[in-house]
């Protein structure tokens, strides 16, 4: 390697300063104390768009117009406290007024004495990375739906040629894992997107009121009937009818949907003219509706009826690539939603987030991501803004030894009982509210009031 040492003289000469500002690629510009700029190299100059003798001389808010410049001028604060600020990102107008995003990082200039004489700031075009980021999500969504895993990039694949096929299609996939969003996406791509899309969660209503939610009642069919009422599958006429929860319908209302299956037709309640519909049927379960049939739970004709397309959406921990992705949406979601300027988490919170299990999957990191940004003041997400027990559940062994005892499995029921006991207290008796805080969703929070007691009689 050869020397480079050279000679002081040459090392401190000015024009030797601007030739190595001049070639690097960061845009680097100083000001004196009351932010006039005093130099300003050739990346500035092509980020912004100014020429270098336009800009010196110039207030640096005259030049680059970014959203902070008034309210929380990065170089005026470092001149006032000499604390140096690193990769903020800001916006820019550039000399044609086109917003260029930029991430700067600033210090403080000194004389030989060590009094402050200015600021200088590095900054860095950000435009392409953004280009970048908003690519991978276009290459890596389908429908509002995230992905970048295996798994979804082939449901991604076959999702079109199901939608338009009108079969119909039980999606299969844990709690929180997409199965709504799926079912939206198969009617929007239909031949049926212009015409409605009607969605019944089987497990929220008893059996008696979910057949008439079904398929409506007649006048007089009961004492409050006053008068005819349509049921959805009549509101799904020419459309989609989402079946959520199938797994939980009584074996009743099982038997009337086999009949809509093979003939199309139903009479509602308290009729006897039976009424024609043309719809396409997609269910969702979270539960194993094979091993239902085999117990006798469900109906094995309406298994095999409803299965002619299966679409199983796996579990967030088998596809953990996901995650970042998810983080990114959920961040920008939430940031717009509370005007937070949250950039991303840290590495080390990252890694915690892809160590976690997520038995609530999607939904969960949804939940625990508007978590940590109510907690997050700064621009990154720290480990110390997640739930605790992402980190604490990480520790402990994992595995089925640990719930087999029937004494822990107690102890856990009556902790769950006592917190939906508080939180719908909490929420004066509201279960959207008090399913949103937990966690879950409405129909599982129901189900679990049930089982606990807790519903009035
Ligand atoms: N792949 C994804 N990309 C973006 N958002 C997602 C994705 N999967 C799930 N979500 C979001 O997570 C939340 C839960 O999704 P959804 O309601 O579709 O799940 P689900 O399987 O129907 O849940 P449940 O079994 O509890 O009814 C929603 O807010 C949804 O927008
Ligand atoms: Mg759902």
């Amino acid at each position: 390697m050869t020397q480079t040492t050279g000679s002081p003289a040459i090392q401190d000469s000015p024009s030797w300063t601007r030739l190595i500002l001049d070639s690097i690629a960061d845009g680097v510009f100083t000001v004196d104390k009351q932010g006039r700029i005093t130099s300003f190299n050739r990346a500035a100059e092509r980020i912004t768009g100014f020429p270098k003798d336009e800009a010196i001389g110039q207030y640096c808010h005259e030049i680059f117009r970014a959203n902070t410049c008034f309210e929380a001028c990065p170089l005026k604060h470092t001149a006032e406290t000499a604390e140096t600020i690193i990769n903020l990102e800001v916006n820019i107008l550039n000399r044609d007024n086109k917003e260029i995003p930029i991430s700067i990082s600033t210090a403080v200039v000194t004389d030989e004495s060590g009094n402050v004489v200015g600021a200088v700031e590095t900054f860095r075009d950000l435009s392409l990375i953004k280009e970048l980021h908003k690519e991978i999500y276009r290459q890596y969504s389908f429908q509002d739906i995230l992905g970048r895993s295996k798994p979804m990039l082939k449901l991604f694949q076959i999702l079109p040629d199901i939608a338009q096929s009108d079969a119909t299609v039980l999606i299969e996939g844990e709690s929180g894992t997409g199965k709504e969003l799926f079912a939206t996406a198969l009617h929007n791509l239909s031949s049926r997107q212009d015409k409605p899309l009607i969605k019944v969660n089987c497990a929220a209503l008893p059996e008696t009121l979910l057949e008439s939610e079904l398929f409506g009642y007649k006048k007089g069919a009961f004492t409050d009937a006053k008068k005819d009422k349509p049921g959805r599958f009549r509101q799904a006429h020419g459309g989609t009818i989402f079946l959520d929860e199938i797994g939980d319908m009584s074996k009743g209302t099982q038997v009337k949907l086999l009949r809509v299956l093979e003939q199309k037709e139903y009479e509602p309640l308290g009729s006897t003219k039976t009424e024609k519909v043309d719809v396409r049927i997609i269910a969702a379960t979270n539960r194993d509706l094979m091993e239902m049939m085999h117990r006798r739970e469900f109906r094995e004709d309406l298994f095999f009826r409803i299965n002619v397309i299966r679409l199983s959406i796996p579990p967030l921990r088998e596809r953990r690539e996901d995650i970042p992705l998810l983080l990114d949406h959920f961040i920008e979601r939430i940031n717009l939603k509370q005007s937070k300027q949250i950039k991303k988490a840290s590495p080390t919170a990252l890694k915690t987030l892809l160590n976690y299990e997520f038995p609530g999957n999607v939904r969960e990191l949804e939940n625990v991501i508007e978590h940590a940004t109510i907690l997050t003041k700064g621009i990154e997400i720290q480990p110390r803004h997640l739930p605790s027990y992402l980190t604490r559940r990480d520790k402990e062994p994992r595995g089925p030894a640990d719930l087999r005892d029937k004494e822990d499995l107690a102890v856990l029921d009556n902790i769950e009982r006592d917190l939906i006991i508080r939180v719908l207290e909490h929420h004066s008796g509201s279960t959207a509210a008090a399913a949103k805080e937990l966690g879950i969703h409405r129909s599982t929070l129901w189900r679990k009031m049930k089982r606990y007691g807790l519903l009035p009689q």
